[in-house]
């Protein structure tokens, strides 16, 4: 009999988390409202940042935050083009220039010593990202944006779970985590931005539902009129209740979820050693914990003999999921074809980036599977490989 198909990624949803969506259904508030207040509580509880905002995605929230910083034309943002394009497309949408800092060939991680030789005066915000789950190496980062007055605003939305130096990521700066479907806490679509600048939650909240200033629910709740003013032209990128509520037990779950995933990602790295030509993400030395989000391996065609597409076809026929995080930004479609025209010179040297664009390939990794599937990943790996 044939095995059943193993997906990337499933989310880690219980009875309790349905139930709680059918409650906020039964409730006769579904949009923003509660459930909002309790999710932003949480995440500011757990990361330890002073304002949480939740929004429609981590996407919506990067625009926001672009705009809110007050970058346009005529600006620069240095972030790795090894990276999910939404950040890449924000920059680019709001007429500013995306400078692509190269990552390191084997964390695949946004380093401040490639970072440095990259700012100019028209340098706006440095934009790196903790990537499948690790964490940045944030004081060289950090040091750098105060050495040239530069903000940080981390790309954390791999990294809900993940600490630096024993402080969950979050704690220190202005981040933007993802509760996308397959992210390790997921609300189906959503984001939330955390910081401790009082002045940019604010805009950031505002810019969210229309420019208002407070939402359908404060409007109701807080005794503010329903007239209201718009204050500045705003968007539509507020999370509904029914996605918020989503969210609240597995935060109450979060170290369960983390620990799950670590136990299986180990345990993968473990089993893949003896296969050639299919490598493990090199893990970073600096102090910090791992969420495990994704589990990246690269497929290197002159040792493993077929390429990391062919391999993702193979695992396909067998009945496994896997992906690509990612297929590097200047090498999609809109921006290599018109990358010169918008935006003049070409960053010469992305060679680790480019290299990992053709060969890295995610494996399943979701806290629902077993160690049988993780044998069974393996084996077909092994396989296919011959
Ligand atoms: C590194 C990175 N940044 C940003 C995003 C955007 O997140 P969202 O899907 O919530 O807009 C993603 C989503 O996968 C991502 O992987």
């Amino acid at each position: 009999m044939s095995q059943s198909f193993l997906p990337l990624c499933r989310p880690a949803v219980d009875e309790q988390d349905i139930q709680s969506v059918v409650d906020v259904l039964r409730s006769g508030w579904i949009t923003t409202g509660p459930k909002n207040a309790e999710l932003e509580s949480k995440i500011s509880q757990h990361t330890g940042a002073s304002h949480s905002v939740a929004l429609s995605s981590a996407t919506a929230g990067m625009h926001l935050v672009l705009l809110a910083m007050g970058i346009g034309p005529g600006d620069e943002v240095i972030t790795p083009s090894l990276t999910w394009v939404s950040t890449v497309n924000m920059i680019t949408l709001v007429g500013a220039k995306p400078v692509f800092v190269d990552v390191d060939a084997d964390t695949l991680m946004t380093d401040a010593a490639k970072i440095e030789p990259l700012i100019t005066d028209k340098t706006k915000l440095i934009i790196p990202v903790h990537y499948a789950g690790a964490a940045l190496d944030l004081d060289p980062i950090y040091a750098l944006g105060e050495k040239y007055n530069i903000p940080v605003i981390e790309d954390a939305a791999h990294a809900l779970g993940t600490e630096y130096k024993g402080q969950p990521i979050g704690h220190r700066g202005s981040c933007l985590f993802s509760t996308h479907a397959i992210k390790n806490v997921t609300t189906a679509e959503g984001g939330i931005f955390t910081t401790h600048d009082a002045e940019l939650a604010d805009k950031v909240r505002r810019l969210k539902f229309h420019g208002l200033g407070v939402d359908a629910f404060d409007r109701e709740t807080q005794g503010r009129a329903p007239q209201a003013e718009v204050v500045e032209p705003g968007f539509k990128y507020n999370m509904p209740d029914i996605c918020a509520v989503l969210a609240l037990g597995q935060m109450d779950r979060i170290a369960e979820i983390t620990a799950k995933r670590t136990e299986l990602a180990l345990s993968y790295r473990g089993k893949l050693e003896s296969i050639k030509g299919v490598t493990p993400l090199g893990l970073a030395s600096h102090d910090h914990k791992h969420c495990w989000h994704l589990m990246i391996v690269r497929v290197d065609p002159a040792v493993a003999g077929l390429t990391r597409d062919d391999l993702i076809a193979a695992l396909k026929e067998k009945g496994i999921g896997a992906g690509i995080h990612f297929k590097a930004c200047h090498t999609q479609k809109y921006y290599r074809e018109n990358y010169a025209e918008l935006f003049g010179d070409i960053n010469p040297n992305l060679h680790n980036t480019e290299r990992n664009s053709n060969q890295i390939c995610s494996l399943p990794l979701f806290p629902d599977m077993t160690q049988d599937d993780v044998e069974r990943v393996v084996s077909a790996v092994s396989e296919i490989i011959g």
